[in-house]
């Protein structure tokens, strides 16, 4: 399921100002090997909200080959860090040759392992936290993630309406049934203020709050 109408869709990508080059390699690559990255739309909105509240430690669970990375290190200051996470090392060898032709690499940390496990074992406190990792993993992202933030951080979340899957589905499966229970868990918990921005497929934007 279109969570846009086409014509819409394309009618936001054409407003989108050019990239520089090394991104625009970055989504070329993603479309040729069908790789889900966030998309320049999403892009966007993590760079606005990254100057927004004035971030300066980032976490990422499920980190690609760096594409999201680049729209956090470009909005960060010049002492800016996003720790990026990542199971697959061919990932992380592409994302840190990207960066590095970028000149973004050195606002930028990557780390091989469980997203998850790694981030618990992380000191915090972080001023965003991007989710993207396995979806029936995003009810465990949401527990670990939140202790982990400052008051007034972020916790995003990419795919919260899963290709439309979250609707009119019977019968979820493991990735539908942990979207589904993130978007429950994010939008009831008193400690975070939580709204889904129908962008893409979806965006769970969640404030956390000092309660
Ligand atoms: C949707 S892609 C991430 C795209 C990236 N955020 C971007 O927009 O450029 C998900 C990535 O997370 C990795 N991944 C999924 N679950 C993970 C986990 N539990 N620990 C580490 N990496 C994970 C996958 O190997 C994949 O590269």
């Amino acid at each position: 399921m279109e969570i846009i109408a086409p014509d819409l869709n394309n009618y936001l990508d054409e407003l989108l100002p050019e990239r520089p080059p090394v991104m625009q390699e970055m989504e070329k690559l993603a479309k040729d090997r069908n790789f889900p990255i966030i998309g320049p739309q999403v892009g966007r909105i993590l760079y606005q909200y990254t100057k927004l509240i004035g971030a300066r430690r980032i976490f990422e669970l499920g980190s690609g080959f760096g594409y999201s990375a680049y729209w956090f290190a470009l909005a960060l200051p010049e002492d800016g860090k996003v720790i990026c996470t990542e199971a697959a090392s061919n990932n992380i060898d592409m994302a840190e040759d990207y960066l590095e032709a970028a000149g973004l690499l050195h606002k930028v940390e990557f780390k091989k392992g469980d997203a998850i496990k790694i981030l618990s074992q992380t000191e915090g406190p972080f001023d965003i936290i991007l989710n993207d990792v396995d979806k029936d993993d995003y009810p465990r992202a949401l527990e670990v993630a939140v202790p982990k933030l400052r008051v007034g951080g972020l916790l995003i979340t990419d795919n919260a309406l899963w290709h439309g899957r979250v609707v009119n589905n019977p019968q979820p499966d493991v990735y539908t049934r942990g979207v589904l229970e993130y978007n429950q868990l994010a939008m009831s918990a008193e400690d975070l203020w939580t709204a889904i921005l129908p962008v893409r497929d979806g965006l769970a934007v969640s404030l956390k709050l000092d309660v």
